[in-house]
């Protein structure tokens, strides 16, 4: 009796939902009439076409006011960024004299980013610009005209420009080499048109005896003022970053030592606490031999 009863209804309901999918008496699919769906469809075509058209008119007006030369938005940085290269985790330049496996990679990063410094790139890419002064380039009439990028010779780097073709930046002597770069800042002019350079030294002064003398390349870890301002990559395209070389001539192995570098300039702070690349870059060495 009971299974009857249940075969009923579930036959009925299989009936019910048949009728309110497609219902002929009425002619109504899934509830409504054609109109009447018609009419929903019409009503979100309208409502999402408005939609789009209001988004596109809005990304125009906001395109129409950027410049594709410079970007809309800078961090007015009072002070540009310093980074490191070769470029580690954890800026942590670690490694052992004599396995050459845990070296090579540096060595690898270094002639790869010195690439574009070779005399003749710049030779044929940049000009000899007049040293000691910035290179202004107004744009006179012509906006966004391009701009001439000033030669960094990669034999400036001395000891630490790898030239030669097995050059291993003193890797494998242990007398590494680090290249220190100042990050790009638009229409900067650094050091009020006083000379600038790079320091580095031991982070702790107790420990600048362990770590032994640094040769900075080019002498005096100088950075001429010819190489800034930086007009943006738009019109500044064969910009060519200046570097400044370290080199740890003796620094004592099998140690930890914390280096920090700071970028010497007249009206640059550099000791802003909560910007630890404002202006400086730490990062930790260790050589390790037997
Ligand atoms: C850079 O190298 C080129 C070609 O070797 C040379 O003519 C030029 O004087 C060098 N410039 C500097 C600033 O050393
Ligand atoms: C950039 O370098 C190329 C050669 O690589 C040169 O033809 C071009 O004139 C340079 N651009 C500027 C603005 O100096
Ligand atoms: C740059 O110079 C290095 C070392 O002299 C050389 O191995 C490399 O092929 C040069 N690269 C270019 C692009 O000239
Ligand atoms: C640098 O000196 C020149 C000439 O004396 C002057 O026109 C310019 O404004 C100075 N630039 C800065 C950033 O002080
Ligand atoms: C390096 O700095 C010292 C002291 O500031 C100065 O006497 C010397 O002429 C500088 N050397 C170069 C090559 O700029
Ligand atoms: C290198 O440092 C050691 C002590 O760490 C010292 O005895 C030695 O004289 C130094 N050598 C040079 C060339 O500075
Ligand atoms: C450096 O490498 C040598 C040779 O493989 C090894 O004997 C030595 O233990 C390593 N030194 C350190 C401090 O890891």
């Amino acid at each position: 009796m009971a299974r009857d009863k249940e075969k009923r209804s579930c036959g009925q309901r299989l009936a019910e939902w048949r009728a309110f999918v497609w219902d002929p008496r009425s002619r109504q699919f899934l509830g409504r009439t054609g109109t009447s769906w018609g009419l929903i469809l019409l009503f979100y075509l309208v409502f999402y076409g408005f939609l789009a058209g209001l988004f596109a008119l809005t990304m125009w007006v906001m395109l129409q006011s950027v410049d594709p030369h410079v970007p809309k938005y800078q961090d007015r940085l009072a002070t540009p960024g310093m980074m490191i290269r070769p470029r580690t985790e954890g800026l942590d330049v670690t490694f052992n004299v004599t396995q050459s496996q845990t070296w090579r990679h540096y060595v690898r990063a270094l002639h790869q980013f010195l690439e574009p410094y070779n005399d003749s790139v710049q030779a044929a890419r940049n000009a000899a610009c007049v040293p000691g002064r910035y290179n202004e380039q107004p744009d006179d009439s012509v906006p966004n005209y391009p701009k001439r990028a000033c030669r960094f010779n990669r034999s400036l780097l001395g000891p630490c420009a790898g030239l030669a073709p097995a050059d291993d930046y003193g890797y494998g002597v242990g007398q590494p080499c680090v290249l220190l770069k100042v990050n790009r800042v638009i229409n900067f002019f650094p050091g009020r048109n006083k000379s600038i350079n790079v320091i580095c030294a031991a982070k702790r002064e107790e420990d600048a005896a362990l770590l032994g003398p640094l040769q900075l390349f080019p002498p005096n870890g100088s950075i001429d003022l010819m190489y800034f301002p930086y007009y943006g990559k738009r019109v500044h395209v064969n910009y060519t970053q200046p570097v400044v070389a370290v080199q740890f001539a003796n620094a004592t192995a099998n140690m930890e030592h914390y280096i920090e570098c700071r970028l010497n300039a007249a009206g640059l702070r550099t000791d802003d606490e909560r910007d630890k690349f404002a202006g400086r870059v730490a990062f930790r060495l260790r050589i390790n031999r037997d």
